[in-house]
């Protein structure tokens, strides 16, 4: 089969990287890929959000499974493109329809689903310009600290949690004014939950799953979990705590409602579910969905995956998903992420980058923003490359993975050197 890979991080290094493995695979596309997709299929210059380009080029090449890695391509509605035109609708593609993505999409859309099916998170409140009232009434019942959400997407941006209660009612007035423009004229106003998260993915045909390996991923720019948030520093997989009493739990009461609440409501949904859980008092409660595998926790999961990848993406396209069997590599996998100076802010591109000929063979190197140029790789990102490697525990994994990350070099690299402190 050709298959046509849709993204250009480290998720989808990762994900072409396991993908090419399987000996399903005839050629494997990749739109717009980075330097590092490249060593492992054809990048294809195509934005993965140029759906007439993609038509083109799709019956073309005679592609016959697309699989999206980002989730703007599936809330802009790349699944509902193909299947209402006729010369696509039999090319299956590996995310949910627009109406799915919404789990993503929209925060309030997302509460409003857990509430119809009884699925535990956090009290909450949506609130736009005309009910801003309420929005301050809502505050008056909860404990400090408050979370505030965007509704849409905002790039990973759109949540604020603030000490006081008069900050909460500014920054509130501030989303709803245009803080983080459209994506914030409805603000999720929610209770705060203290506990330990971790990243659950699921993979559906709509009817029956299968839970890949748990992952915990390391979001803040700075030892110890602090300074701003990012795109992701690093990840662990196994996580201790999603233990086999911990993942029971998930599975009644968050996994199964999920999938069978998508199936009650006709909603279609063939793809990935991204279960952002968090433990309080030892019970799972969901702090977010997303509608696509995570970055950098792709990069950890990918390695602990044994069975052939696209046999399950066929059982998700096929319909019989629960026909096929997921196997987990029994050892770790951790990802540490080499970011540019300044990153999350401002930050420079068009580093030089070296030493990716010189790492172990304990490292995997996936590249999240790259590109070459007469023969170099530069940096083209915040986030620049995932080290990631195996070890017979997390400790031995990160060990590996912190000596790869020291010997790749760029001008003003940085990383995390404490990834999975916390477990
Ligand atoms: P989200 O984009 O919804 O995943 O939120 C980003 C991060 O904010 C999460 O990973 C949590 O660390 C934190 N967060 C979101 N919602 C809550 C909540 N209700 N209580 C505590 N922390 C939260
Ligand atoms: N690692 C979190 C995310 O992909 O959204």
């Amino acid at each position: 089969m050709k298959l046509l890979l849709l993204g250009s991080g480290g998720r989808e290094h990762a994900l072409a990287w396991k993908i090419a493995q399987s000996p399903k695979i005839k050629k494997l596309y990749i739109a717009p890929g980075n330097a590092g997709t490249a060593l492992v299929g054809e990048n294809v210059a195509i934005s993965a959000t140029d759906f007439r380009a993609i038509k083109t080029f799709v019956l073309e090449k005679r592609v016959g499974m697309v699989v999206v890695g980002p989730e703007d391509p599936l809330v802009k509605g790349v699944y509902d493109f193909f299947k209402n035109d006729a010369s696509l609708q039999h090319i299956p593609v590996i995310g949910p329809s627009k109406e799915g993505a919404q789990l993503e999409g929209s925060k309030d859309f997302a509460k409003a689903f857990m509430m119809r099916h009884n699925i535990p998170t956090a009290g909450y409140k949506s609130i736009t310009a005309e009910n801003l009232e309420e929005g301050y009434t809502f505050l008056d019942t909860l404990q400090p600290p408050y979370v505030l959400k965007a509704d849409g997407l905002a790039a990973g941006k759109g949540v604020l949690i603030v000490e006081t209660k008069e900050e909460a009612r500014t920054e509130l007035a501030d989303m709803l004014g245009g803080m983080f423009g459209d994506a914030s004229k409805t603000v999720v106003i929610e209770e705060f939950l203290d506990g330990i998260e971790c990243s659950v993915f699921v993979m559906t045909d709509g009817e029956g799953y299968k839970v890949l390996p748990v992952a915990k991923d390391y979001k803040r720019i700075g030892e110890g979990n602090t300074g701003l948030n990012t795109g992701g520093m690093g990840a662990v997989s196994p996580v201790s705590f999603a233990d086999d009493v911990f993942m029971k739990k998930v599975d009644e009461r968050i996994i199964r409602p999920t999938v069978a609440g998508l199936k009650s409501e006709g909603i279609d949904y063939k793809g990935f579910i991204f279960l952002g859980l968090i433990r309080v008092k030892g019970e799972p409660m969901v702090i977010e969905y997303n509608c696509r595998m995570g970055d950098p926790e792709t990069e950890a999961v990918m390695l602990r995956i044994e069975s052939d990848l696209v046999d399950l993406l066929e059982g998700v396209a096929q319909g019989n998903l629960n026909t096929r069997e997921i196997k987990e590599d029994p050892r770790a996998a951790v990802t540490v992420m080499l970011v540019s100076g300044g990153y999350p802010e401002a930050y420079e591109k068009g580093k030089v980058i070296t030493g990716l000929d010189k790492v172990s063979k304990e490292n995997i190197i996936f590249h999240a923003g790259t590109k070459t140029e007469n023969g170099q790789v530069l940096t083209n990102g915040g986030r620049v490359i995932a080290v990631s490697s195996y070890g017979k525990d997390k400790d031995e994994a990160l060990a590996h993975s912190f000596a790869g990350a020291k010997t790749i070099s760029f001008d003003k690299k940085y990383f995390r050197s404490d990834i999975g402190f916390d477990l």
